[in-house]
């Protein structure tokens, strides 16, 4: 199954099937804020979309994670954010998350990436390196599920922030 599945780079035609998949993968998730399909076009166009990767199956596009830039408390640049993440419920548990994080990473740590922030589950993000740091976490972001990826040198004392487009205090 996994065999069939390509992790690509979006493209201009993606935009409409990203956001409809990411509406149906988050749509009654009880941690949902319900603003994961419109997060994805507010970074796009904020100019904030670092990486969005999409995972084609058959020529049908069935997962999708977003990266953004995140702001260190020291001014470090080359952090990132990793989200929302989202894979078609029909697809779900077949391992393609899991390519779209790795191939994420993985592109985000070519393009020089200090480290990842999120906010997650830890019994599943774990699993990519990701280690709780509620000292990092930003007003407004439930500590408890803020997790980072140090990719290279050491973590900043304090929050690590989201891009404005997540709206909040993040
Ligand atoms: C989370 C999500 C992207 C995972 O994608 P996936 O393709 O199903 O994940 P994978 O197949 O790579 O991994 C499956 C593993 O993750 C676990 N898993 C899946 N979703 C999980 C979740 N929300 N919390 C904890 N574990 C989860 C499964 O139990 C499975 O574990 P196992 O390998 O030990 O059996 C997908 O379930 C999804 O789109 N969920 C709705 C949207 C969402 O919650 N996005 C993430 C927000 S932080």
């Amino acid at each position: 199954m996994k065999s069939e599945v390509t992790i690509r780079p979006e493209r201009s035609g993606d935009v409409d099937a990203i956001r409809e998949l990411v509406r149906s993968a988050f749509s009654g998730m009880p941690y949902a804020e319900g603003d994961e399909p419109e997060l994805v076009d507010a970074l796009r166009a904020g100019h904030a979309l670092s990486l969005s990767l999409v995972a084609e199956r058959r020529g049908t596009i069935v997962g999708h994670v977003a990266f953004s830039p995140a702001h260190a408390p020291d001014g470090t640049p080359d952090w990132y954010a990793l989200g929302p993440l989202a894979v078609l419920p029909a697809h779900q548990r077949r391992g393609i998350g899991s390519m779209l994080v790795r191939a994420g990473l993985e592109a985000v740590s070519g393009l020089g990436a200090r480290g990842c922030i999120l906010t997650g589950d830890p019994s599943y993000y774990s699993r990519f390196g990701f280690r709780l740091s509620p000292g990092s976490a930003p007003p407004g972001q439930p500590p408890e599920f803020f997790m980072v990826n140090l990719l290279r040198g050491h973590l900043p004392d304090g929050p690590i922030r989201f891009h404005a487009a997540f709206g909040g205090d993040a």
